[in-house]
Formats: C-alpha cells, sequence, structure tokens
C-alpha cells in the first residue's frame, strides 16, 4: 500500500467526509479523494476518479448505500468497498455483507477505518495474486495439453508412415508366409495407432474409451484380411470403459494378435464363424475375453510356452499389466485376461 490509493467517498455532509480524511491521513495512509453526493456523481467517479477504495455512507438525500454497493460488485467489483455510516443495524449489516461489502465503521467510531481499510486492500492483493497464479496455471495447463496432443498426433503419424511403408515394401515379397510377416506387422503399428489418435481427440489425453477401440481396431483387422463380415461376424460387447494409455496400449497389442490368430486359423476351408470380444468390469477387476467358434487350439500347444512370436507377445504384454491369461478350448478357442488397472504415477 506504498502507492496513493483513490479513495471515492459517498457522503453527503462534508464535515463526515473530512473527518474521514482526517483519520485516514492521521493513520499515515496516502490518498487523495473524491466526494460524490448523487447517483451521477457516483457513476462517473467510479468510471473516471479509477478508486481503489470505495467508504459510502448509507442514508442519502437523493441516493443510498446499498444501492451504490450493487452497482459498484457490477462495475468495479474488485474495489472494496466500505459502509461508513452513522447507525447501522445488526440485520442492515449482515445483509450488506453478503451483498460484497468488506466492512461496516460507525462515523463515532472511526478509529476503526483504517484497520478495516487495510484489511480490505490486504485481502485484495492476496486475491489479486492468487488469481494471477490460477491464471498461469491455466495457462501452463492449456500449454501442456497442446503439447500433448502434438506428440500423440507426431506419434500417430509416424506410425501411420510406418505401417504404409510395410504395405509398400510387401509390394515386391512373392511368398505368401513372408507377406503374413508383413501385413502382423503392419497390423501392430496400426494397433497403436488409433489409441494416440483417440488419445488427442479425447479430452482426457491420457484415457480412451476402450470398447469404441476395440470395435473400430477389430472393424480395421477384418478389412485389412479383406474378410467378409458374411463369413466371419464380429459380436463386440464393450462396456464402457475409459482405460489408461498405459493399459491400452498392451491390451491393443493383444487383441491384434489373438483376434489376427482367429481369422488366420480358426477358419479354415472357407468355414464361417463369429469372433466375439468382451470386455467388462466388475469392482476393480477387468475381464478381457477374445474368442472364436473355430475348429479350436491345437491340442499339442502350450500356449505359455510358445516359441511363436504371436503368443509370446500376448503373454509378455500380459505380464506387463500384471494379468492373468486363460485359455479355454471348449467349442473353439478362448483366451481370457483378467487383471487389474496399474496406480500409473504421473509420466509427464
Ligand atoms: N484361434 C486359434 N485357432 C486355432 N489355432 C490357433 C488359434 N490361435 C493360435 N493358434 C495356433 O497357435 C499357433 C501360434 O500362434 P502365434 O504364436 O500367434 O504364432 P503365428 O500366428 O505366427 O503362427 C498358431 O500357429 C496356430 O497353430
Ligand atoms: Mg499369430
Amino acid at each position: 500500500m506504498e502507492e496513493e490509493l483513490n479513495v471515492l467517498i459517498l457522503e453527503d455532509v462534508e464535515l463526515d467526509a473530512e473527518l474521514t480524511e482526517y483519520e485516514m491521513r492521521r493513520e499515515g495512509l496516502k490518498f487523495t479523494s473524491r466526494r460524490v453526493e448523487t447517483e451521477k456523481e457516483y457513476l462517473n467517479g467510479i468510471d473516471n476518479f479509477n478508486p481503489d477504495l470505495i467508504l459510502a455512507d448509507n442514508a442519502l438525500p437523493s441516493f443510498d448505500g446499498l444501492s451504490a454497493l450493487e452497482i459498484a460488485r457490477e462495475k468495479c467489483p474488485q474495489v472494496p468497498f466500505i459502509f461508513v455510516s452513522g447507525k447501522i443495524s445488526n440485520e442492515f449489516a449482515v445483509d450488506v455483507l453478503k451483498k460484497g461489502a468488506k466492512d461496516y465503521v460507525f462515523k463515532n467510531n472511526l478509529s476503526k477505518l483504517v484497520p478495516a481499510i487495510t484489511r480490505a486492500l490486504t485481502e485484495k492483493d492476496e486475491l489479486e495474486e492468487l488469481i494471477e497464479s490460477r491464471n498461469k496455471l491455466e495457462k501452463a495447463l492449456k500449454e501442456k495439453e497442446m503439447l500433448l496432443k502434438e506428440i500423440h498426433h507426431r506419434i500417430k503419424n509416424n506410425l501411420m508412415i510406418i505401417s504404409s511403408l510395410l504395405e509398400l515394401q510387401s509390394y515386391y515379397i512373392k511368398d505368401q508366409a513372408d507377406l503374413d510377416f508383413f501385413r502382423e506387422s503392419r497390423t501392430r503399428a496400426d494397433s497403436m495407432a488409433i489409441i494416440h489418435e483417440r488419445l488427442y481427440q479425447s479430452k482426457d489425453l491420457k484415457r480412451i474409451e476402450f470398447g469404441d477401440y476395440v470395435a473400430s481396431l477389430a472393424t480395421d483387422l477384418l478389412d485389412i484380411y479383406s474378410i467378409s463380415p458374411k463369413k466371419i461376424k464380429l459380436d463386440i460387447k464393450a462396456a464402457h470403459i475409459m482405460m489408461d494409455i498405459n493399459t491400452a496400449i498392451p491390451l491393443g497389442l493383444i487383441t491384434n494378435e489373438l483376434m489376427t490368430n482367429s481369422l488366420k486359423y480358426a477358419f479354415p476351408n472357407n468355414r464361417n464363424g463369429t469372433i466375439s470380444i468382451i470386455v467388462s468390469k466388475s469392482h476393480d477387476i477387468f475381464t478381457f475375453i477374445v474368442k472364436d467358434d473355430g475348429i479350436g487350439f491345437p491340442k499339442d500347444l502350450d500356449y505359455k510356452k510358445s516359441d511363436s512370436l504371436g503368443l509370446e507377445l500376448v503373454n509378455s504384454l500380459t505380464n506387463q499389466i500384471d494379468g492373468k491369461l486363460e485359455l479355454n478350448t471348449n467349442g473353439g478357442t478362448e483366451f481370457k485376461i483378467t487383471f487389474k488397472e496399474l496406480e500409473y504415477k504421473e509420466s509427464i
């Protein structure tokens, strides 16, 4: 409060205003004051005098303190407003404080005035600091979000480039098994690209709607493998579940492996069938199932110890999310993963 204050005084009795000023000066306040009496003068004072503080009497011949308070709240809500009045009833005092006055002081007890002013101005400074730091925080948060979006966008673009390069490269390959390798590598890149695409479109930026994601992944796979939906039906039951990127990426890759296997192995010789994907959550346990009603998983193969890349990936990605992997071979092949969503530390 080193700078000189502009004090707008709404007071019809000149002597009362002088007493108020005298008290402020006596207590060492540096200020310039302007006394106003009517609504017109008061409005003009607010607009042109730029007050740092408003002191108002309540009863004036043509105007009143409560209306002045309302005007101040609307036009300059940050400027402290203090009633300096001859008599104030308790109800009135409570009422004006509720309506936004900072304080009230009796004219016959002016020694309370400067402490009230000091309190009000300190509060105002503190509030301004708080608002300023909140604005800075909001700005920083917005910048962080923009940056995150930008990064997800770039990661998605780069993954799509890898996917396209693999596709282009595969045009030079004649061997069917080699072509399959390329196609599988491509869909692995795609499954991650879709996650990043959804992340920068989502408000959350760290979590995606998993059901939607799995559904679009599965449809894309049918498309890439040029399989008619008449031959293999998709049955997706996914509850509305938001999932953290750290869980969604491994699960997306797992979905890709298991569904690719169903497409490749479960329905030989033009066999028809259905691939089901079920995602559910009960309490904090997630259940994730990919199953088909095809020819069944080979009896002589240990799915936990397979040395082929697909199932090896499924096992290690399941470990990565601390999940449990089970195989059920009743009427086809069903892989079931149960897991809890991990608590992730803020990484960015
Ligand atoms: N849904 C399924 N139906 C029938 N057989 C399957 C199924 N999923 C996996 N398999 C068998 O498990 C084997 C291992 O799968 P995977 O580890 O993904 O390797 P890859 O797909 O490269 O052969 C497959 O070669 C296939 O014989
Ligand atoms: Mg495979």
